[in-house]
C-alpha cells in the first residue's frame, strides 16, 4: 500500500468550517487526513492591558484580523524605558486577546475534538464557548485541549477565546516575542484514538542487516463500552510499505491502554547527518474492519552512543558534533514561526558545515524538530533556563512548583521520536548547581527524563565545574569545586556538558574519569557583520580582556568582524575549535550562537537592541568567520579573503583568509605580489598587513603550483545602483511561503559599496506583502515590519510572502540618487 494521499498537501485542501475534507481518497486516508488541520486563519487580535476581564472583552470593537502564528512585540516600537529590557531586545510585552469563531459539522458530533497549541508566550488562558478550558504559564511548551463537549455542532457558530499576558517584565534575558506565535491545530478523531503524542518508536538493536523497531502506542477509548479492536502499525519507506504488525486488543471503556508491538526491518536504510533517511509509522485503529483512526509518525533507523574515549558514535563512526546554539526568534519575523525561515536558517548553517543544534534554551516549535529530522542536525532538546530561582524578576521560576514537572513531561512525549534528538538537557546554567538544591531538582528531572525516553542520555549546560581562573589558568580538576557544583556531583547525568573554558576541556577525561563530555556552549565571541575598525594602527577597539569595562567599545556600538572580540567568559572562535577539533574524547560544541538574535545585545546595552554573537546577522548575512568554519567542517573548496578594500591612502590594513584544499595563498596588490602564505600546524587562518592604495586585491590559493582559487576585492566607488537577489524566484500561492530578497548597495561598475548606508525604500505589488525588512544592524530601531529599512554596510534583507493566489509579485527597491531595481517574484500552486 501506498499513501497516496499526501497529508500535509491536503491540509492545504481543507477547509475549517465544518471541517469538510475534500478530495478523493479512500476511507482509509480519510481517517487519515481529516485527524489534524490547521487552526491559524481569520482570528481576531486585540492588544490591550486595560481589558483585564473575558466577560467584557466581547464588547470591545478593537479587532483586527489576523492569522497565525503571530508576535505582536515584533510590531511594537524600540523603547530604550521598555520594562523587558535591553535584554529583551527593548520592545514591549502587554496583554493581548484572540478570538476566532468557527462551525465545526454536525457529522462530528460524535467525534474527539481537539485544540493543540505549538507555543503561546505566555500565561495563555483558554475558553471555548465560555468554558474555561485551562491556563499554561510556560511560553515554549505545547499543549492540547479536548473540548468536543463544549462545541455546537451544525449551523451554530463556536467562539474560543484566547488570553496571553506578556506583561509582567523582565521574564526573560532574551527577546521571547508575545502572542500565539506558534501553530494551532484542530484535531479530530474517533473516540477510540491513538492519544496524544501516543506513540513512542524505538529501534534498540540496529545492525546492517537488521534493526528491531518498537513501538509503544498509548490507545484512548472514550466511549462508554468496552471496545474490541485490531491495532495495525505499518512502516513505509518513502511511501512504500516495509512491513507491518497487527494485534488485537479489548479497550475498557473510558480508558487508556499501552499496546506493545515489535517489528524488524531488513537491511535498514540508517539516518544520519549526510543521509538524514527517515520512515514513517502508520498506527492504524479498525474496529468491524473499519478504519477509526490513523495516526502518522516519522523516525529514524540509528545506533550512536558517547563514547568517553571516542566522543559521539553514530553508526558506527565517529562524528565531531560541530553545533551552533539557536534562540527561537527569525529575525525581522520576531518569534512567530515561519517553517520556511527556519529552513532558511538550517540551510545556511548546513552549508556552514554546522551538524548540530541546541535549542537554547526551551523546546523549540516542532518544525524546527521536523527540518532537524529531515537535514540531518545533532539536536540538544533543552528543556529550561531556569529552575526554581529566578534569572529575571517575573520569569517561569515562579512557575517552577506547579508546573514544572507536566511541561517536560510535556516536552519528552512530543519530541521522543525525533532521529535527530541526541541528548536531553534538563537546563541552562542553573543557578541551583550552586546549592545543595542543585542536586535534588536534577535528580528528580533526570528521573522524570528516563521514565519517558531511556535511549537518550541526560546533561544539563552547567557552568563550569572546574577550578579556573581567567588570568591565572588553573586547569586541572579541583574536588572541591566539583562537589561544590551540585549538580556536577550528582551522578544524575549521562554527560558532562558545561559553558564556556574552552581551556579545561582537555584535561576532562582526568577531571571526570568515565563519563563523556559535550562543550555545551561555546565561544561567545562578537561581531559587527562588515565592520573592521581593527586594523593594525587601531587594534581591538573593543576590550578583548575580560576585566575591562563593556563601555570602552568602539564608536556607534560595533564590534570588529575580525575574529578578535569575545565575550569575558568566552573565546574567539578559533581558539575553542582549535581545542574540540585536537581530542576524539571531546564530542563535539555548540557554538553561542549560529544567528544573531533579538536582545541580549551584549557587550552593550541601549542603543543596541540585538546580539552580537551570531556567525550569522540577524538578516542572514554570514559575518566573515562563518567561512573559517566552512573550511574547516565542509569538503567544499573555500578561499574567503577579509575586509574590503576602501580605506585611506596609506592606511596599513590588516587581510585575513581562510582557505582549505590548498597549500599556500598569494596577495597580489594592483598585480603586485604581497607575499604568500601558509597556515602551520594549528594555524586556522592566514594573514598580511598591506599599506593601503586603492585598486584590486587579488587573492590565489594554490596546491601544488596549481591555481585553486582566485577571489578579488575591488575599492568601490560611489553607490549608483541596487540589486535584488532572491534566495527564491518561485514561492508557493499558500498565505506562508516566503522570499528572502538580498538588496546590493554596487557603485557604477557593479561593485559592493562596503560601507554604504543608504536608506531604501520597498513597494510590492500582487498578490503578497513584505513581511519583514532588517540589515543585521544591532543598533538599528527601524521597524522590522516597515516598508523602508536602512541598510548596513552594503546589505539590506526584505522578506516577501506570498498571498493565497498564484500570479506575479514585483518588488521594487528605491533609494535616493540610487538607481532603482524591480525583481519578480511568481506564486504557484
Ligand atoms: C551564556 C548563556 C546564554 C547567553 C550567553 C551570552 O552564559 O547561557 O544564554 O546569555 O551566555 O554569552
Amino acid at each position: 500500500m501506498k499513501i497516496k494521499c499526501n497529508y500535509l498537501s491536503r491540509l492545504s485542501l481543507l477547509m475549517l468550517a465544518g471541517i469538510i475534507l475534500f478530495g478523493s481518497c479512500n476511507k482509509k486516508e480519510e481517517a487519515f487526513s481529516n485527524r489534524k488541520v490547521s487552526f491559524n486563519s481569520d482570528w481576531s487580535f486585540h492588544l490591550n492591558d486595560s481589558i483585564i476581564d473575558k466577560d467584557t472583552i466581547g464588547t470591545s470593537t478593537k479587532w483586527r484580523t489576523l492569522d497565525l502564528p503571530h508576535d505582536w512585540s515584533i510590531e511594537g516600537k524600540f523603547d530604550e524605558k521598555s520594562p523587558a529590557g535591553y535584554g529583551g531586545g527593548s520592545l514591549t510585552g502587554g496583554s493581548g486577546w484572540y478570538k476566532k469563531t468557527f462551525k465545526i459539522s454536525s457529522q462530528d458530533i460524535n467525534k474527539t475534538i481537539s485544540i493543540t497549541f505549538d507555543g503561546v508566550y505566555r500565561n495563555s488562558e483558554i475558553w471555548v464557548n465560555g468554558h474555561y478550558l485551562g491556563k499554561r504559564p510556560n511560553g515554549y511548551i505545547s499543549f492540547q485541549y479536548e473540548i468536543s463537549p463544549y462545541l455546537n455542532y451544525g449551523e451554530k457558530s463556536n467562539e474560543i477565546i484566547v488570553k496571553v499576558d506578556n506583561s509582567k517584565q523582565p521574564n526573560s534575558r532574551w527577546y521571547s516575542g508575545s502572542g500565539i506565535f506558534r501553530n494551532v491545530w484542530l484535531e479530530t478523531t474517533d473516540k477510540l484514538h491513538v492519544a496524544k503524542w501516543g506513540t513512542y518508536i524505538t529501534t534498540p538493536k540496529v545492525t546492517a542487516e537488521k534493526a528491531s523497531v518498537n513501538f509503544e502506542t498509548n490507545i484512548q477509548n472514550q466511549y462508554a463500552a468496552s471496545k474490541k479492536a485490531v491495532i495495525t502499525t505499518t512502516i513505509f519507506k518513502d511511501e512504500t510499505k516495509v512491513t507491518s504488525v497487527t494485534q488485537n486488543i479489548t479497550i475498557g471503556a473510558n480508558a487508556n491502554q499501552t499496546i506493545k508491538q515489535n517489528a524488524e526491518v531488513e537491511s535498514p536504510i540508517l539516518w544520519s547527518v549526510e543521509k538524514p533517511e527517515l520512515y514513517t509509522a502508520v498506527t492504524e485503529i479498525s474496529v468491524d474492519d473499519k478504519i477509526v483512526d490513523q495516526y502518522k509518525t516519522n523516525f529514524g533507523i540509528r545506533d550512536f552512543k558517547f563514547d568517553v574515549n571516542k566522543g559521539f558514535i553514530l553508526n558506527g563512526k565517529q562524528v565531531k558534533i560541530k553545533g551552533v546554539c539557536m534562540h527561537h526568534d527569525l529575525g525581522a519575523l520576531g518569534s512567530a514561526i515561519n517553517t520556511r525561515a527556519i529552513e532558511r536558517q538550517l540551510e545556511i548553517l548546513k552549508e556552514m558545515g554546522v551538524n548540530g543544534i541546541r535549542t537554547s534554551h526551551n523546546p523549540p516549535a516542532p518544525e524546527l524538530l521536523d527540518l532537524c529530522d529531515k537535514m540531518g542536525f545533532i539536536v540538544m532538546d533543552e528543556a529550561f533556563d531556569m529552575w526554581e530561582k529566578n534569572k529575571t524578576k517575573y520569569d517561569y521560576g515562579n512557575d517552577w512548583d506547579k508546573w514544572h514537572k507536566q511541561d517536560l513531561i510535556d516536552q519528552l512525549l512530543r519530541d521522543r521520536n525525533h532521529p535527530s534528538i541526541f541528548m536531553w538537557s534538563i537546563g541552562n546554567e542553573i543557578p541551583q548547581q550552586w546549592d545543595e538544591s542543585g542536586a535534588v531538582i536534577a535528580k528528580e528531572l533526570a528521573a522524570i527524563t528516563r521514565q519517558y525516553d531511556k535511549t537518550r542520555p541526560i546533561t544539563a549546560a552547567m557552568n563550569p565545574p572546574v577550578n579556573m581562573n581567567i588570568d591565572n589558568v588553573t586547569l586541572q580538576f579541583d574536588k572541591a569545586k566539583v562537589q561544590y557544583n551540585t549538580i556536577a556531583a550528582s551522578g544524575a547525568l549521562d554527560i558532562i556538558g558545561y559553558n564556556y573554558a574552552h581551556q579545561t576541556y582537555e584535561y576532562h577525561q582526568k577531571n571526570f574519569p568515565g563519563i563523556p563530555f559535550i562543550a555545551t556552549e561555546t565561544t561567545s565571541a562578537l561581531e559587527t557583520r562588515g565592520y573592521y575598525d581593527a586594523v593594525s594602527d587601531s587594534i581591538k577597539k573593543w576590550p578583548v580582556r575580560w576585566d575591562l569595562k563593556f563601555t570602552e567599545g568602539n564608536p556607534g556600538n560595533t564590534v570588529s568582524a575580525y575574529d578578535q572580540v569575545q565575550a569575558p567568559w568566552g573565546s574567539t572562535h578559533e581558539a575553542t575549535w582549535k581545542i574540540i577539533k585536537k581530542h576524539d574524547f571531546l564530542s563535539g560544541m555548540y557554538i553561542w550562537t549560529g544567528f544573531d538574535y533579538i536582545g541580549e545585545p551584549t557587550p552593550y546595552e541601549w542603543p543596541s537592541v540585538s546580539s552580537y554573537f551570531g556567525i550569522v546577522d540577524l538578516a542572514g548575512f554570514p559575518k566573515d568567520v562563518y567561512y573559517m568554519y566552512q573550511s574547516e567542517w565542509t569538503d567544499k573548496t573555500v578561499l574567503h579573503v577579509y575586509p574590503h578594500w576602501n580605506w585611506k591612502a596609506g592606511q596599513t590594513v590588516d587581510i585575513w583568509a581562510y582557505y582549505n584544499n590548498a597549500d599556500e595563498v598569494e596577495l597580489f596588490v594592483n598585480g603586485k605580489s604581497a607575499g604568500k602564505r601558509s597556515k602551520k600546524v594549528d594555524d586556522l587562518h592566514v594573514m598580511w598587513k598591506i599599506p593601503f592604495q586603492p585598486g584590486t586585491l587579488k587573492a590565489v590559493s594554490r596546491k601544488n603550483g596549481k591555481t585553486v582559487l582566485e577571489k578579488e576585492i575591488k575599492t568601490a566607488g560611489n553607490p549608483s545602483q541596487l540589486k535584488l537577489t532572491a534566495d527564491r524566484s518561485t514561492i508557493k500561492a499558500d498565505k506562508n511561503d516566503l522570499s528572502f530578497v538580498t538588496v546590493d548597495i554596487l557603485d557604477e561598475k557593479g561593485t559592493l559599496v562596503p560601507n554604504a548606508n543608504n536608506e531604501i525604500n520597498f513597494s510590492l505589488t500582487g498578490n503578497g506583502k513584505i513581511v519583514g525588512v532588517c540589515s543585521g544592524d544591532p543598533v538599528s530601531h527601524e521597524s522590522y515590519k516597515g516598508s523602508k529599512h536602512t541598510a548596513l554596510n552594503g546589505k539590506c534583507l526584505v522578506i516577501v510572502q506570498s498571498g493565497d493566489k498564484t500570479g506575479r509579485l514585483e518588488l521594487t527597491a528605491k533609494a535616493n540618487g540610487l538607481k532603482p531595481a524591480t525583481i519578480v517574484i511568481t506564486t504557484e500552486e
